[in-house]
């Protein structure tokens, strides 16, 4: 991805962690106003691109957004091309959020683990191992492996990633958007789990997370699972909090997308059976499982 400006002189290292502060490296914004200015550019960019790649209404990372969040945001640069001005590769973004899990047995587990948010490369550069050059350099820097984290609503290529590159093919069903794979569960000290009551002073507790991939649709709502969806334009709300299970939601994939993530969402709002949740768990997982099929 090029951009009309230097990206080697904005971006020094080949990977470049980003946070609330938009700050690139050690240098002060203050110093230099235009830089900032570019990195908004650049990473606004990255959010449209990695959008349309996934087929989402509406970009889950832009500078704003990760000004307002308590994200990590791993850039990863080619030096040389662009006439040795750099090109923008791809990005991971990750962040801790606070979930309502189930594990294998169907208990509720409050955890708060790392979260893969959004991870994209740029189609040219995609199946060169940049994605995995990037996301190691992610697990190093957090001291993490791959099956202590959640993913959030997974795309078809970055299961088949996972797959391949770290052997994670069995996921534990969930009732919410976010995968996790055998043996997050084993490690209590990283991932924090916490078994749940069942029912919470103020009410029984939802696990369907309200995240940024979510969409909230009427017409979904309207229908029970597990009857067919019809094939309409999605409509979004756009996220404000990232780690809340409450507020904000965010855009869907469409179409591909849709029938995973509205058997969640669609009924995210209605009181369920347990055989029903268990129903749903066991569509989400061997749907995931579909996917990793996908080429
Ligand atoms: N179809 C199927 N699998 C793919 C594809 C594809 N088109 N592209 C990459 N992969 C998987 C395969 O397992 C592949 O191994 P293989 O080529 O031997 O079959 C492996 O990824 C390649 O590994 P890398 O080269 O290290 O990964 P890459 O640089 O391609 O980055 C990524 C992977 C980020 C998933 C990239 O394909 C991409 O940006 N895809 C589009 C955006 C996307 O789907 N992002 C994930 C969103 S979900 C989320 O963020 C929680």
């Amino acid at each position: 991805m090029a951009f009309p400006f230097d990206i080697n002189q904005i971006f020094l290292e080949r990977v470049t962690l980003l946070d609330q502060t938009l700050v690139a490296g050690n240098r002060k914004s203050t110093e230099r106003p235009d830089l900032l200015e570019h990195i908004v550019t650049v990473i606004d960019e990255l959010g449209r691109a990695s959008a349309k790649a996934q087929q989402l209404t509406t970009p889950i990372t832009s500078a704003s957004k990760l000004q307002s969040q308590k994200h990590q945001l791993y850039l990863l640069k080619d030096v040389e091309s662009h006439r040795g001005h750099g090109m923008v590769v791809g990005f991971l973004k990750v962040g801790y959020k606070k979930l309502f899990l189930l594990d294998r047995q169907g208990v509720h587990i409050e955890a708060e683990p790392m979260c893969v948010l959004d991870f994209y490369i740029a189609e040219n550069f995609q199946r060169h191992g940049y994605g995995s050059e990037l996301f190691d350099f992610m697990l190093q820097h957090n001291n993490l492996e791959p099956v202590l984290m959640a993913y959030d609503r997974p795309s078809p290529k970055f299961l088949s990633f996972l797959a391949k590159k770290y052997w994670l093919t069995q996921s534990v069903p969930q009732v919410n958007n976010f995968v996790v794979f055998e043996g997050f569960f084993l490690n209590k000290t990283v991932a924090q789990l916490r078994k749940v009551p069942l029912k919470k002073p103020d009410g029984e507790i939802k696990p369907y997370a309200v995240m940024e991939r979510e969409v909230v649709n009427q017409e979904q709502r309207a229908l029970p699972w597990p009857f067919p969806l019809p094939h309409s334009p999605q409509r979004s709300v756009s996220s404000q909090s990232s780690n809340s299970l409450s507020v904000g939601s965010s855009p869907s994939r469409v179409p591909l997308q849709v029938t995973s993530a509205s058997a969640v969402a669609g009924n995210r709002d209605s009181p369920q059976s347990p055989l029903t949740e268990r129903c749903r768990a066991r569509r989400t997982s061997s749907l995931n499982r579909s996917k990793l099929g996908f080429h």
